[in-house]
């Protein structure tokens, strides 16, 4: 049984133990990334820096919720713009591994610079159980590499601390109920972000779509769930396919994007099964989508697949 006080005293005498000097970690703002912030924070307080790099490729507001987040809890921090180094990155990829290693290596470059200047020599990251075993190693096949793990650039110059390596999600978000940390129950998101839900090459036209879908999807999924007529999925969010089809607006012919809408139930991400949204919130999301979006979107379909044989996430 995993007790989440004994993980974190042990935690903060290994991370002491661990970094004899300065370290930077790589926050998100997600609750694995949160976690181990501030379990590191509280074992060697002012020689870790956090960095939170706004890739371009962040949901609705999140720069500005993470960065006063970060703030409020006191840690030392820094965010930095990166969007053209992302962008520039991720030209003319489709490939989804590809987008994940260049991600990772962006993510790497960005994170090396800072560390050089503020003499860090270690890179903490929240890299949780599911990341690793799904990135692969000499015994398990790779079904995707997450990027803080399979997209890492071999010749990295910093040491590498995974305070939450064998950890599942249930079990960071009781650590993080212990700590008090405010995004215990905040669904997953991923570290290559809005990049691998935009399906094909990544544009900031494209990722400017998919980013007003998921608010759309995760306005209208919290609202039900507010309201009691359903409860809140693990995970929910938009997809924005490379492929266009005929609609009519008005009585005008539409080519427009496809935008696929998810929402899953899981317990530590290993398998997930798809929501049962009841019909009429597929109905409000489908027509708010196409109304408010009508220029650009003009198909919604909801994705019926559990994991396996999906995985949560398309790419
Ligand atoms: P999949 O798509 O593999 O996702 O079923 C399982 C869970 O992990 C998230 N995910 C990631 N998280 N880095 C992360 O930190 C990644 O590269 C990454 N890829 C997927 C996904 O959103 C889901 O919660």
């Amino acid at each position: 049984m995993f007790d989440a006080d004994d993980f974190i005293e042990d935690m903060i005498v290994q991370m002491r133990d661990q970094i004899p000097g300065r370290a930077i970690i790589a926050c998100s703002g997600g609750v694995d990334s949160v976690v181990a912030m501030v379990l590191v924070s509280r074992a060697i307080g002012d020689r870790l820096l956090a960095v939170y790099v706004d890739t371009g490729l962040m949901r609705k507001g999140e720069t500005d919720e993470v960065r006063g987040m970060l703030a409020e809890l006191g840690v030392n921090h820094r965010v930095i713009d990166a969007s053209d180094m992302f962008f520039a990155a991720l030209a003319g990829v489709i490939d989804p591994e590809v987008k994940r290693k260049r991600i990772g290596e962006a993510f790497i470059r960005t994170f090396e610079s800072t560390a050089r200047e503020f003499e860090a020599d270690h890179l903490i990251q929240g890299t949780i159980a599911p990341d690793w075993i799904e990135s692969g190693d000499e015994f398990r096949e790779t079904i995707k590499s997450h990027h803080n793990v399979g997209g890492l650039p071999e010749d990295m110059e910093l040491t590498l601390v995974e305070p939450l390596r064998d950890l599942y999600k249930d079990e960071v978000r009781a650590v993080a109920r212990h700590l008090g940390v405010p995004v215990s129950e905040r669904q997953p998101f991923p570290g290559p972000a809005l990049a691998i839900r935009v399906i094909g090459e990544v544009v900031p036209e494209k990722v400017s779509i998919v980013r007003d879908a998921c608010a759309i999807v995760e306005a209208e999924l919290e609202l039900a769930a507010e309201r009691g007529v359903m409860v809140r999925p693990w995970q929910y969010f938009a997809v924005l396919l490379n492929t266009q089809s005929v609609g009519v607006q008005g009585d005008r012919r539409a080519y427009g994007y496809t935008v696929a809408v998810r929402a899953v139930d899981s317990v530590d991400a290993m398998t997930a099964t798809y929501s049962h949204v009841p019909y009429d919130i597929l109905d409000r999301i489908s027509l708010r989508i196409t109304s408010e979006m009508n220029d650009q979107v003009n198909r919604v379909v909801y994705d019926i697949t559990s994991k396996p044989p999906a995985t949560i996430e398309w790419e």
